[in-house]
């Protein structure tokens, strides 16, 4: 009888002791949630969108999410490659193609003077600068553009034709196995099939509505003008072989037949890597900004290329192809321009 007063005290000093635990631990969670939350709401201006805006499915950190992006072997491994000579060529013709192949090459004249590197950035490296780490891991490959299945031969061939405005490569030439030889190298670690994460170009959220010149003149002038030139004409080296600033229309920019003419590829293109020294990680314009500027620079005029044979099957056609025949009723211009939302395949 003694006894029950004691335990009866000694049970609540346990019960207290417990709830003192509980309520640090929640106090301790609280703390850890909301140091956190607002650090992220910081970040999120227009201008310095954080990778969570990008990838509203998985959540993770930054540091978490970065370190799964695709890094490019080591260069100097390449010595160690049977095929070095080869490959250090394809990496050289990338970066310097005008040199090689351009209207004064040393090789031949086959293209608009433009390198491969100028949108496939890095030597085809950077993270959604339009890198080529899929490239290997994912071709042959059925193509709805051209209805069939394309080897790296033809894939790349198709960017001489269109973005650099000019003939195909000989398939068996030195030339085209060196290309081939370094984007082989350059995806040996990726497996078959797979897409790394950060390649080829960002596919940017759409906008409400449609994408407008005007405004694109505006950011035009204010943040491309400077190195691309007034009439987007580029800047030539001093060697006078090869552009310092690459043009983005007029007779020497890629054909009407080329990706960037598409105005996803541009604005998500732009929108990871322009003004020069924007990353993924740190992009300088907003996402209106992107769509409004590849408005323009594809509302001016450039090389033209028969488009035929292009896209035998409309329903393939992507919905920012500007030219029709198409399987909707939507017009050429809101196929060119947007608003993208309403046509936009599920
Ligand atoms: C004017 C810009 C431009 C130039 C110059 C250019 N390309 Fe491309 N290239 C593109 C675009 C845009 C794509 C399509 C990317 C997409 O749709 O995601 C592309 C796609 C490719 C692909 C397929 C990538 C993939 O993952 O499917 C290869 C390979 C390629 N280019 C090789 C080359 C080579 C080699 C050169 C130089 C001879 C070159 N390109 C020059 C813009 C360019
Ligand atoms: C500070 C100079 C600079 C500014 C400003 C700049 N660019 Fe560029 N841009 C470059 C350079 C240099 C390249 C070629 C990159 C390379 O070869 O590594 C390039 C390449 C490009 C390309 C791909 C090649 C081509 O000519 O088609 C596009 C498209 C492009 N820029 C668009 C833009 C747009 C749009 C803006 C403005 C929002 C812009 N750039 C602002 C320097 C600049």
């Amino acid at each position: 009888m003694e006894n029950k007063p004691d335990s009866k005290s000694k049970i609540i000093t346990q019960l207290v002791n417990i709830i003192c635990l509980l309520v640090l631990i929640i106090l301790g969670l609280f703390f850890f949630l909301f140091k956190n939350i607002p650090e992220e709401k910081i970040a999120a201006t227009p201008n310095n969108p954080t990778w969570n805006d990008y990838n509203p499915n998985g959540k993770p950190k930054t540091e978490e999410k970065k370190s799964e992006y695709w890094i490019a072997p080591d260069t100097n491994s390449i010595s160690e490659e049977k095929n070095k000579e080869l490959i250090t060529y394809g990496r050289e013709l990338i970066k310097n193609t005008s040199l090689y192949l351009g209207p004064n090459g040393s090789v031949a004249h086959i293209s608009n003077g433009m390198n491969c590197q100028n949108c496939h950035l890095e030597a085809g490296t950077k993270s959604f600068g339009n890198n080529y780490s899929a490239v290997y891991s994912t071709y042959p490959k059925f193509r709805e553009r051209s209805g069939s299945v394309e080897n790296i031969y033809k894939r790349v061939n198709d960017c001489f034709e269109r973005s650099l405005n000019g003939n195909a490569l000989d398939t068996s030439g030195k030339e085209m196995q060196a290309i081939y030889a370094y984007i082989k190298w350059l995806g040996k670690d990726v497996k078959k099939k797979d897409k790394p994460k950060g390649s080829g170009i960002f596919d940017l959220a759409l906008i409400d509505r449609a994408a407008n010149v005007t405004k694109g003149k505006t950011v035009f002038t204010q943040r491309c003008e400077s190195c691309h030139g007034k009439n987007g004409e580029g800047k030539m080296n001093t060697d006078n072989k090869s552009y310092q600033y690459p043009p983005l229309w007029g007779e020497h920019s890629y054909n009407i037949g080329a990706g960037l003419y598409r105005l996803t590829r541009f604005a998500g293109f732009v929108k990871a890597n322009m003004p020069q020294g924007a990353t993924f990680e740190n992009p300088q314009l907003t996402d209106e900004q992107a769509w409004d500027v590849a408005a323009f620079v594809n509302s001016q005029s450039r090389p033209k290329k028969d488009l035929n044979k292009d896209w035998p099957k409309l329903s393939g056609k992507p919905f920012d192809n500007p030219f029709g025949p198409y399987a909707d009723k939507f017009s050429e211009t809101q196929h060119k321009y947007g608003p993208f939302g309403p046509m936009k395949k599920k």
